[in-house]
């Protein structure tokens, strides 16, 4: 189990240890998202969304730019994705609900990438097969987070390489092995696809751009683990007559034992999309707090909100009164409210989110071939 003691390792593979974000913005050599930054988005989005009051989004590449051309009136693309490994855990759904909401703010188009190519290449034992029906299964979840259906089109790399490929050539073409081997970590005995991979994520950020036959601007929302594909992708996109995609980071929804972000390899930690509520209850009621070992102890001490897992998650997703999470947060400081209270206000949110996204979930079954890419995207006449 990621522990806190763990020194902290951020990649697209691999999230571990206490991580410390003031480090992170420096080490990736990122922005903090300032809160003249913040005010400026205030603009065009009314009321910050909560993931930005708490700066849960907390680093960007050039959104003060990206801001700037749509004063302009250049309006930009958005891109996000996921690799289809498993079953959708609530973690990922943190920048999905955010892109859903800047896709309402700014009107903007999205492209949605299944990397199934690159889980087929990670997991020794994946058919492709296998890794294609994840993209069709998980798809389910993001159709349920309720993005536009007129303005979002979702790529399997699988099935649609026709639309990357001729993206991703162009974009290999500036990329050295060495570059590879130091931004990813990728070794000798790992297989030449994993290689490739990264110029297949950095072509949907130019997709808008063929189409429209002129540089898009393109503003990823992710959490910060998929930066360093953005940094390849920045290096090379001047290079080949495109804008640098502009980003915005957000941190990890942490698991619910103690320390490390949810990973689907604890699946007792992790609340998957498709768990039946009365699950997620469970593992609600089970989870490392910042509790003291006895009441008596917790009422006279204190609790430590600061490492609770239960206070993040009414945090990130569960609680949007900011009143009441102050409240909280003073509350278990001061030693007024006990672990298994605030575990059943959490499982009780819960439950509820999971009924509603999974009626939405069974509801996308009909709706979800509308948002495939359904012609492609090339450069090419017929
Ligand atoms: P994947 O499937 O690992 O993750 C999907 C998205 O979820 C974010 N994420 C999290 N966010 C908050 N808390 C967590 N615990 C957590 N775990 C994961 C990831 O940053 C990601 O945004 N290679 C990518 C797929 C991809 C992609 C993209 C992602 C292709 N193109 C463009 C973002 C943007 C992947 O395997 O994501």
């Amino acid at each position: 189990m990621a522990d806190f003691e763990e020194e902290m390792v951020v990649t697209p593979w691999k999230v571990a240890g206490k991580i410390d974000y003031e480090k992170l913005i420096k080490q990736f050599g990122v922005e903090p998202l300032t809160d003249e930054l913040l005010r400026r988005l205030e603009k065009f989005t009314g009321r910050l969304h909560l993931q930005l009051r708490r700066k849960i989004f907390f680093s960007h590449r050039d959104l003060d730019w990206i801001l700037t051309l749509y004063e302009r009136g250049e309006k930009f693309v958005l891109y996000t994705g996921r690799g289809p490994s498993g079953p959708v855990h609530i973690g990922h759904i943190v920048p999905w609900i955010f892109t859903k909401h800047l896709q309402e703010a700014f009107d903007a188009k999205l492209y949605f990438q299944m990397t199934d190519d690159e889980k087929f290449l990670i997991h020794d034992d994946f058919t492709l097969q296998k890794a294609v029906s994840l993209t069709y299964d998980n798809a389910l979840d993001v159709v349920a987070v309720g993005f536009n259906p007129e303005k979002t089109r979702i790529i399997s790399d699988v099935r649609h390489i026709e639309s990357l490929y001729h993206l991703a050539l162009r974009v290999s073409r500036h990329i050295t092995y060495s570059t590879i081997k130091a931004v990813f970590g990728i070794g000798e005995s790992d297989n030449i696809g994993l290689s490739f991979f990264p110029a297949v994520q950095a072509a949907p950020a130019f997709l808008e751009s063929v189409l429209a036959g002129k540089p898009v601007p393109c503003l990823i929302p992710a959490a910060i683990d998929q930066d360093p594909y953005w940094r390849v992708t920045r290096d090379v996109a001047p290079k080949i007559g495109f804008y640098k995609p502009a980003q915005i980071h957000s941190r990890f929804l942490p698991g619910l034992g103690k320390g490390g972000k949810m990973s689907a390899s604890q699946p007792e930690t992790c609340i998957f999309l498709t768990d039946p509520p009365e699950v997620a209850e469970k593992k609600v009621m089970n989870a490392f707090t910042g509790g003291r070992p006895t009441a008596e102890e917790q009422r006279k001490l204190g609790g430590l909100p600061e490492i609770c897992p239960v206070h993040q998650y009414l945090f990130f997703l569960f609680e949007e009164d900011d009143e009441k999470m102050r409240r909280l947060w003073e509350d278990c400081k001061g030693g007024r409210i006990l672990c298994w209270e605030c575990k059943e206000i959490l499982a009780a949110k819960v439950k509820k989110f999971l009924a509603e996204h999974q009626r939405k979930r069974s509801k996308a079954e009909k709706t979800v071939k509308k948002y495939f890419l359904s012609k492609a995207i090339t450069p090419f006449k017929a």
